[in-house]
């Protein structure tokens, strides 16, 4: 369903990412696991046209579906984004306006998609939280950001790209800001998506055990460039990269047994 074809990617004329290579089915869920500044994001910032800071691919393919996402005009980003693909970040709640409450932005957002009146994209909203298993859709809804905690904001935002049933979702550091407790369940409930829905999934993670846990397929990247990748067996039990050992040495043991 998504095929990313040798991509370069630039800021100004240094190339960031550099032939980037990776083909994802429907239902599948991948990782990109790697420190800081290794262009984790910047692939998947690629994948939804939201290239910041003058980045451009420079070369290779993003297909999805088949078609060309690069041939893609403004208008059919418009309609993929939040459609077809949706993306969740690190903190949610730095996505959300802070002096707006829940409801106010669910409802916008929903009715940018969907000509439907404000009742009825609001009763929307309030199922798809209690989907998400926050336990009164109302109540978050009228709560600003601020009311909430960490991982009830994440389930807010999981919500809200879940809310058009997305073939793909891409999840940038999503259980990155959140304690080991709560990163756990939003691991699950992500993983849930894919059984509900066949959602396919990317995960971009520098904690290479949460990738572990949860995808099918893992690319393991430094400096832009992938340096190992593989089914999560392999790269668990038979990769013989210094650098995928390196990472794997440095996920934490969560009471006694490790996370991976
Ligand atoms: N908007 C931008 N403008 C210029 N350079 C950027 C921009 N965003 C990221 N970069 C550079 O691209 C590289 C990869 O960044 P990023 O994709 O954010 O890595 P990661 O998500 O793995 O931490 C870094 O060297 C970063 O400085
Ligand atoms: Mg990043």
């Amino acid at each position: 369903m998504l095929e990313l074809k040798n991509v370069t990617i630039c800021y100004k004329d240094r190339p960031t990412v550099k032939q980037f290579h990776m083909a994802l089915k429907q239902g599948e869920i991948a990782s990109l696991v790697g420190e800081s500044g290794s262009g984790k994001t910047t692939v998947i910032r690629a994948v939804l046209g939201l290239l910041a800071g003058g980045g451009k691919i420079t070369e290779g393919d993003i297909l999805f579906e088949g078609k060309s996402l690069l041939k893609n005009t403004p208008d059919q980003w418009r309609k993929l984004r939040g459609s077809d693909i949706s993306m969740i970040f690190q903190d949610s709640g730095a996505m959300l306006n802070p002096t707006r409450k829940i409801g106010r932005v669910f409802v916008e957002y929903i009715r940018t998609h969907e000509d439907i009146p404000k009742r009825d994209a609001w009763n929307k909203g309030v199922a798809m939280l209690e989907r998400m298993r926050l336990p009164s859709g109302e109540t978050i809804m009228n709560s600003y950001p601020f009311q909430l905690s960490g991982g009830m904001r994440q389930r807010v935002g999981i919500a809200m790209a879940m809310t058009f049933q997305p073939k793909l979702l891409l999840a940038d550091e999503p259980t990155s800001a959140l304690d080991v407790t709560t990163q756990a369940q939003i691991v699950r409930q992500m993983m849930e998506l894919r059984e509900e829905y066949g959602t396919s999934i990317i995960l971009v993670t520098h904690n290479l055990g949460v990738a572990a846990y949860m995808s099918d397929f893992i690319a393991v990247m430094k400096n832009g460039e992938i340096s190992d990748s593989g089914t999560r067996e392999y790269i668990l039990n038979e990769s013989r990269s210094g650098y995928t050992q390196t990472l794997l040495d440095a996920v934490p043991s969560l009471g006694g047994a490790r996370y991976a």
